[in-house]
Order: C-alpha cells, then sequence, then structure tokens
C-alpha cells in the first residue's frame, strides 16, 4: 500500500475529533471515569453532557454545567484541601485540542441533597481557582496549553489516532476550610482562540459531584456568587478579547466574581499526589496560538482555527509513518 493511499483518509479525522470533554477526575489517588458524551451513561460522578462542541453565548443556559447536562448517578467523599485534577480529552479521547484561554474552578452546595438530583440552574456558584497566562512565560503561553501535554510527538499522534486518553490533567487544590457537604464543581475552559469577535468565545463547562468531611466553617458572602447563565457577559474583557494575540502579551482579566475571600490568595496551580501518564515539557502545546503571520494574513480566524491544529498533527503524523514505513514515501 503507498503511502498515499494510506494517509488521505486521516486528512478528515480532525473535523471528526473537534472540542471536548473531562473524560476522567482524580481526587487525590482516587481516579473517576467521566460519561462519554451521548453514550450510555455510567455510573459516575461527572455530570454527563451530550454534545462536545461547545457552548456559546454568555446567556446559553448550557452554561451552567454544559450541553443538555444530566444529574450523575454517584458522588464520592473528598477532604478540604484534597488535590483534584481533571483530565480533558477530544471526544475520541485525543488530546484536547485548545490551548488559549483560562480555567476555572466554582463551586455550589447542593444543599441538603447527594447532589444525584440537584438542579443547578438556579444555584449560586463561588469561584475557587482560575489560571490564565503561565506567569512570568514572555510568549504569554496558557496553562491550558500544558494539558496537551504528551510524552513525545510521536506518542501524542498515535494517541490521537489510537482510542487512547491523552494529555495530562488540569490541576486545583479544595479550599482547606470549607463547611463540609455535597457540593458541585463547575470546572470550566473558556478557549479564546476565536475570541477576537464577539460571541467568539467558546464555553466548555463540566460539573463533578463530591461531598466534603470535616468541620471548616468556610463559605462565600452574598457579594462573590453568581449564576450560569448570568455571571458572564458576551462583552466582558475576559470574554471577548481583541487582543488576545498581541505581542507581547497583555494581562488577561478573569470574567466571573473573584476568587471567594474564605478560599484565600489565588491558588497557584497544585500537582497532586496521583502519577498520570509520563509527561516531558509542553513541546506541541502551541498549535493554536495563532500569531498572524504573512503566511496566514489572508485566511479567516475560523480557517486558520480549524486548519492549524490539523496540519500540527499531520507533521508529527507524517514523522510517525515515515518510521513506521521506514522512509518509503511511494
Ligand atoms: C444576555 O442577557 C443580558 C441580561 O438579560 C442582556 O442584557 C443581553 O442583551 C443578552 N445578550 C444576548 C446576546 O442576548
Ligand atoms: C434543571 O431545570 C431546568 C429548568 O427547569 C431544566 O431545563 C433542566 O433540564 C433541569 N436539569 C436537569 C438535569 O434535570
Ligand atoms: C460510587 O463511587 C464510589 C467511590 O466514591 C465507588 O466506591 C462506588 O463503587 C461507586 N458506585 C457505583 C455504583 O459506581
Ligand atoms: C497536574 O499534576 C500532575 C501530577 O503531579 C502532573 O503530572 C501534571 O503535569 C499537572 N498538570 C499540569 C497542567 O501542570
Amino acid at each position: 500500500m503507498g503511502f498515499s493511499t494510506f494517509i488521505f483518509p486521516l486528512l478528515f479525522i480532525p473535523y471528526v475529533s473537534a472540542h471536548g470533554f473531562v473524560h476522567k477526575v482524580w481526587i487525590g489517588t482516587e481516579t473517576f471515569l467521566g460519561n462519554t458524551p451521548n453514550a450510555e451513561p455510567t455510573s459516575s460522578i461527572v455530570r454527563q453532557i451530550d454534545d462536545v462542541d461547545p457552548v456559546k453565548g454568555a446567556n446559553n443556559t448550557n452554561l451552567n454545567c454544559g450541553q443538555d447536562a444530566q444529574f450523575a448517578s454517584n458522588i464520592t467523599e473528598a477532604n478540604p484541601g484534597d488535590p483534584m485534577s481533571f483530565l480533558w480529552t477530544g471526544g475520541d479521547l485525543s488530546i484536547w485540542p485548545h490551548n488559549v484561554g483560562p480555567m476555572l474552578w466554582y463551586m455550589t452546595s447542593c444543599g441538603d441533597t447527594d447532589c444525584t438530583t440537584f438542579n443547578s440552574s438556579q444555584a449560586e456558584w463561588f469561584k475557587v481557582a482560575q489560571v490564565g497566562r503561565i506567569s512570568g512565560d514572555p510568549d504569554g503561553n496558557w496553562y491550558q496549553g500544558l494539558i496537551r501535554t504528551s510524552s513525545n510527538m510521536l506518542l501524542a499522534a498515535a494517541d490521537w489516532i489510537l482510542d487512547d486518553a491523552a494529555g495530562v490533567p488540569a490541576n486545583m487544590t479544595l479550599p482547606t476550610n470549607i463547611l463540609p457537604g455535597a457540593y458541585l464543581i463547575r470546572h470550566e475552559i473558556i478557549a479564546l482562540h476565536l475570541a477576537t469577535d464577539l460571541g467568539g468565545a467558546e464555553f466548555y463547562p463540566s460539573c463533578t459531584q463530591i461531598r466534603i468531611t470535616g468541620n471548616g466553617n468556610g463559605k462565600p458572602t452574598s457579594d462573590e456568587v453568581v449564576r450560569f447563565p448570568g455571571g458572564y457577559s458576551d462583552t466582558d474583557p475576559g470574554i471577548l478579547v481583541p487582543d488576545v494575540y498581541d505581542d507581547p502579551p497583555p494581562p488577561y482579566a478573569f470574567p466571573g466574581p473573584p476568587i471567594a475571600a474564605f478560599v484565600g490568595a489565588a491558588p497557584t496551580p497544585t500537582t497532586s499526589a496521583h502519577a498520570p501518564p509520563s509527561t516531558a515539557p509542553a513541546t506541541a502545546s502551541k498549535i493554536c496560538k495563532l500569531k498572524r503571520s504573512s503566511l496566514t494574513a489572508g485566511m479567516s480566524k475560523r480557517d486558520l482555527t480549524e486548519s492549524i491544529r490539523p496540519s500540527g498533527h499531520l507533521t508529527s503524523l507524517m514523522r510517525t509513518l515515515t518510521l513506521a514505513f521506514g522512509g518509503r514515501s511511494h
């Protein structure tokens, strides 16, 4: 079989695997599987969505817990101060496709319930953590890009073809002094690669059900909580971001309320106790960083977004295949 006949069908894969969901959650050393969008629901602590595509528009009711989010049937115990990790993947468990924009964590109390039937559409959420651009990085790369880390480019390409989860999780720490009880954690990626235009921001919310133990008494004040939708506006400086690709990178203004005061100063990203698949420096993290260049000046932003990722993968894919086929290209 010729190289070109083999590679040609693969050109179409990126358009199928776009965007994604929370595939795995870790609390301390315990692992929990998420629910694959649209698959038969499994017993999970992560609420299932029905579409890997982003929620668009700050007034969209799906901003609450994601696309048509359903109650999850399980809840698990966590201690105040526990590290939590969230692995985002593409719909086919490929590496998360985006790398521009913040990652945020909100929580809301499920009241007297165990969260499994708690409807959060009117819930009041408080912010517990957020990460934006990597502090001190002169190129202005985002923490979000780090979750695309793979052990090497060959594996990254293989992960993308084989049905195997790729990337590393995003990490946070539960507040150390939080009032015990059942909570939803609303973890969100806001992908900003199209956010130079009004309505371009892509929201990816995901909700996880946990019961926090201990004897803390920390809770938010009434001016630290928001509803979703309600907490954001399409014109917020962190959602409509015309200068997102400026060089030098401007500071980023997170949308939503400040981190609740009881949580303490904005936590820096933490590492956690578990050991996910081997990692290395983020070699593949700049694929969506679409700096304008003469080469791409004539293309629309959407063209750029859709075209750059596949070509990035194809480069590594070609390398893989070239090795696999001993360099025979005809
Ligand atoms: C979203 O809701 C706000 C508040 O009700 C309203 O002012 C705004 O016009 C809405 N935006 C859109 C795009 O509908
Ligand atoms: C929560 O309530 C809203 C508004 O009534 C409804 O649209 C949504 O489907 C409910 N969510 C769940 C998971 O039942
Ligand atoms: C619910 O989660 C707990 C871990 O917190 C696990 O031990 C249990 O097996 C899960 N239940 C189901 C039905 O999956
Ligand atoms: C999250 O923590 C794990 C475990 O320490 C680490 O391997 C991973 O690189 C961290 N994620 C990021 C994005 O830094």
